[in-house]
């Protein structure tokens, strides 16, 4: 039987590769029979989700600092350098630091927004070139915070509301390469990110899911449905996976 959900013959670029999410998503990917392209700053990290995928021989590692704007050409070369184009990137590179409006400076302002949103515009830009990609799904990750306000946290919240438009009017022009683009929003999901929170203001938060604080592996659920042709009728769209949040 024909398994939408099957990624054989696709090439799909992770960030983030080396923690949580992106690592969550680079393994079920792997299990559907993609080739990966494997991103993140710690080439240590990187390794380790390397040796707990599927099919070793087919995934490459580029280790590089997503604020590192200058050095996206190469590294879109060196992702197409065995002749094979791109058909999926999902963009799991992200902080989630606290930031009081006491302590606003410049610097810690674009270093989440960069990170966070402007990585992201750039690589879905170098991802729509005809030289880098045929087709395929785009797939970034937000946060209930795009919503939910939560003290401290202003910038980032800025920096994932803007990713979400930035989803939904990228959509218009990619669809004209048949590019899909679309987002995840997830709630407090177990990664080193959250376990980084303050632990009260964590337990506060989960206990505001009703299905409780959701595993990686959830969220690569989903990442995976939005990279495959099972979701070929969803573009501009930001999917809920909030393990059941519905207030503050
Ligand atoms: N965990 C949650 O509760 C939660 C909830 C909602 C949304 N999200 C979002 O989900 C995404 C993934 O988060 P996570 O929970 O998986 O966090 P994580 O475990 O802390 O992983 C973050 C990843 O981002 C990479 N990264 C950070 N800064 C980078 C930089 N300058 N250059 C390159 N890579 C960089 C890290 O790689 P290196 O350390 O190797 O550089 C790491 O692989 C983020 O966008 C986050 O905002 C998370």
């Amino acid at each position: 039987m024909n398994d939408l959900m099957d990624l054989s013959h696709r090439k799909i670029m992770i960030t983030g590769a080396s923690s949580g999410i992106g690592r969550a998503a680079a393994i079920l990917a792997s299990e559907k029979n993609a080739s990966l392209v494997l991103c993140g700053r710690d080439e240590g990290r990187l390794n380790e989700t390397l040796q707990m995928l599927e099919n070793k021989e087919r995934h490459i590692l580029i280790p590089f600092d997503i604020r590192s704007f200058d050095s996206y050409n190469d590294v879109f070369d060196r992702a197409v350098s065995d002749g094979n184009k791109l058909s999926g990137l999902v963009h799991c590179a992200g902080i989630a630091k606290p930031l009081p409006l006491r302590m606003m400076k410049y610097s810690r302002i674009t270093e989440t927004i960069e990170t966070n949103l402007s990585s992201f515009a750039l690589l879905v830009s170098m991802y729509a070139g005809k030289k880098y990609s045929e087709g395929g799904s785009i797939v970034g990750i937000s946060s209930v915070n795009s919503r939910l306000p939560q003290q401290y946290m202003s910038v980032y919240a800025a920096s994932k509301a803007g990713l979400e438009a930035f989803v939904r009017s990228a959509s218009l022009e990619l669809c004209e390469r048949n590019i899909r683009i679309n987002c995840v929003v997830p709630g407090a999901v177990d990664t080193p990110m959250a376990q980084s929170t303050d632990p009260e203001q964590l337990e506060k938060i989960i206990g505001r899911q009703l299905l409780g604080l959701t595993d990686p592996s959830e969220i690569a659920n989903v990442i995976l449905f939005l990279l495959s042709s099972a979701s070929s009728a969803i573009t501009g769209a930001a999917i809920s996976a909030d393990g059941g949040r519905l207030g503050q």
